[in-house]
């Protein structure tokens, strides 16, 4: 089960950029920027990972984004988040960022953008892994921030699929940003949200119907409305699930709690991701390894996460074919292919 994972082809559909930032390239860019960091070593910032909830993460993490300031160091990012894709065979993956993160300090719009594209760029031509952007608003922040933020981006609609919602969920549901996300839509970006992570299922119904998304990030809590999971069973609504997230934050007691594979074969569309692994300890190969070691699933369970994932993704149809087909290849062919 390891080696099958190991190498299965993935997909990913929910990672922050600015959470792949590990503390070796954080120093690098303090130095690089000058900043002060309130750290001596990589492996003090590792040791003050020690989250209790959803906030006491969100402190940490917008205070690491500091260091990001010019277009080569969010090229620098995004290029070290591709080599760990590569790593662990992820042929497609869909990135978030928070443009406000960095134009609140006074960073411009495109310097951000321009250094993700460029890497993300690369990584198709030289490592052969597909992408997508999305934009994410920050919720803790008022909806005018967020039409702001929507106006900056629309320069770029080329390089940015679609727009989405994180930070802190209790206190901000999805019905502050209803109308900016009315507005998205109308500009033709699709939408996703944050939902049910650490605020209620009753957020999973309303992100659907107030911000019209067609993925969940996370929906982890859907559990506590037996009627909402029979609509997911029937509609497919995908789930972006980050298992190490949801422990790392205390959503689950641990792994063997974590209800994905329950949802797995309820029939949900749900997927794994890494969310932010320089902060939760690992990228999509340990998460795909540590839900199979807490639940036990066989290799066609690990396989149908991926083809889960194809199914959420915004990948174009025909190409969506071509990738099951790759999964299936995979699949039949196992261990041969990869021992001869
Ligand atoms: N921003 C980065 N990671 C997040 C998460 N897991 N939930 C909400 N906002 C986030
Ligand atoms: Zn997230």
């Amino acid at each position: 089960m390891k080696a099958f994972i190991q190498t299965l082809p993935k997909v990913e559909l929910h990672l922050h950029i600015e959470g792949s930032l590990e503390p070796e390239l954080m120093f690098e860019l303090a130095k690089r920027n000058q900043i002060e960091i309130p750290f001596d070593s990589p492996e003090q910032v590792r040791e003050a990972y020690q989250f209790e909830n959803l906030q006491s993460f969100l402190d940490i993490y917008y205070q690491g984004a500091n260091v990001l300031v010019t277009e080569q160091d969010f090229y620098d990012l995004t290029w070290a988040y591709l080599q760990r894709c590569k790593a662990d065979n992820v042929i497609h993956t869909e990135i978030f960022f928070d443009p406000q993160t960095h134009t609140q300090r006074g960073i411009a719009f495109e310097t951000v953008i321009n250094g993700i594209y460029g890497a993300l760029k690369q990584g198709e031509s030289e490592l052969g892994i597909s992408s997508q952007i999305i934009m994410c608003f920050l919720r803790h922040l008022d909806e005018d921030d967020a039409f702001k933020t929507l106006e900056q981006a629309l320069p770029y609609k080329d390089k940015i699929i679609g727009v989405g919602l994180d930070s802190s969920e209790q206190g901000n549901p999805p019905e502050k940003f209803a109308g900016v996300f009315k507005k998205a839509l109308a500009e033709g970006f699709k939408t996703v949200a944050h939902a049910g992570e650490e605020g209620p299922a009753q957020n999973i119904i309303d992100a659907e119907e107030m911000l019209g998304v067609s993925r969940i990030d996370h929906g982890v809590r859907c559990t506590e409305d037996r009627k909402l999971v029979q609509e997911l069973v029937k509609t497919r609504m995908p789930l972006t699930v980050c298992p190490l997230s949801n422990i790392k934050l205390k959503v689950f007691e641990d792994m063997s709690q974590h209800n994905i594979v329950d949802l797995l074969r309820k029939g949900l569309c749900v997927t794994i991701n890494s969310d932010d692994p320089a902060y939760f300890g690992g990228y999509m190969n340990d998460n795909f390894l540590a839900v199979a070691e807490a639940h036990p699933i066989t290799d066609e369970e690990a396989a149908q996460f991926t083809y889960n994932a194809i199914e959420a993704s915004f990948i174009p149809d025909e190409k969506k074919a071509l990738m099951r087909e790759l999964v299936t290849d995979y699949v039949f062919h196992y261990p041969y292919e990869i021992t001869s």
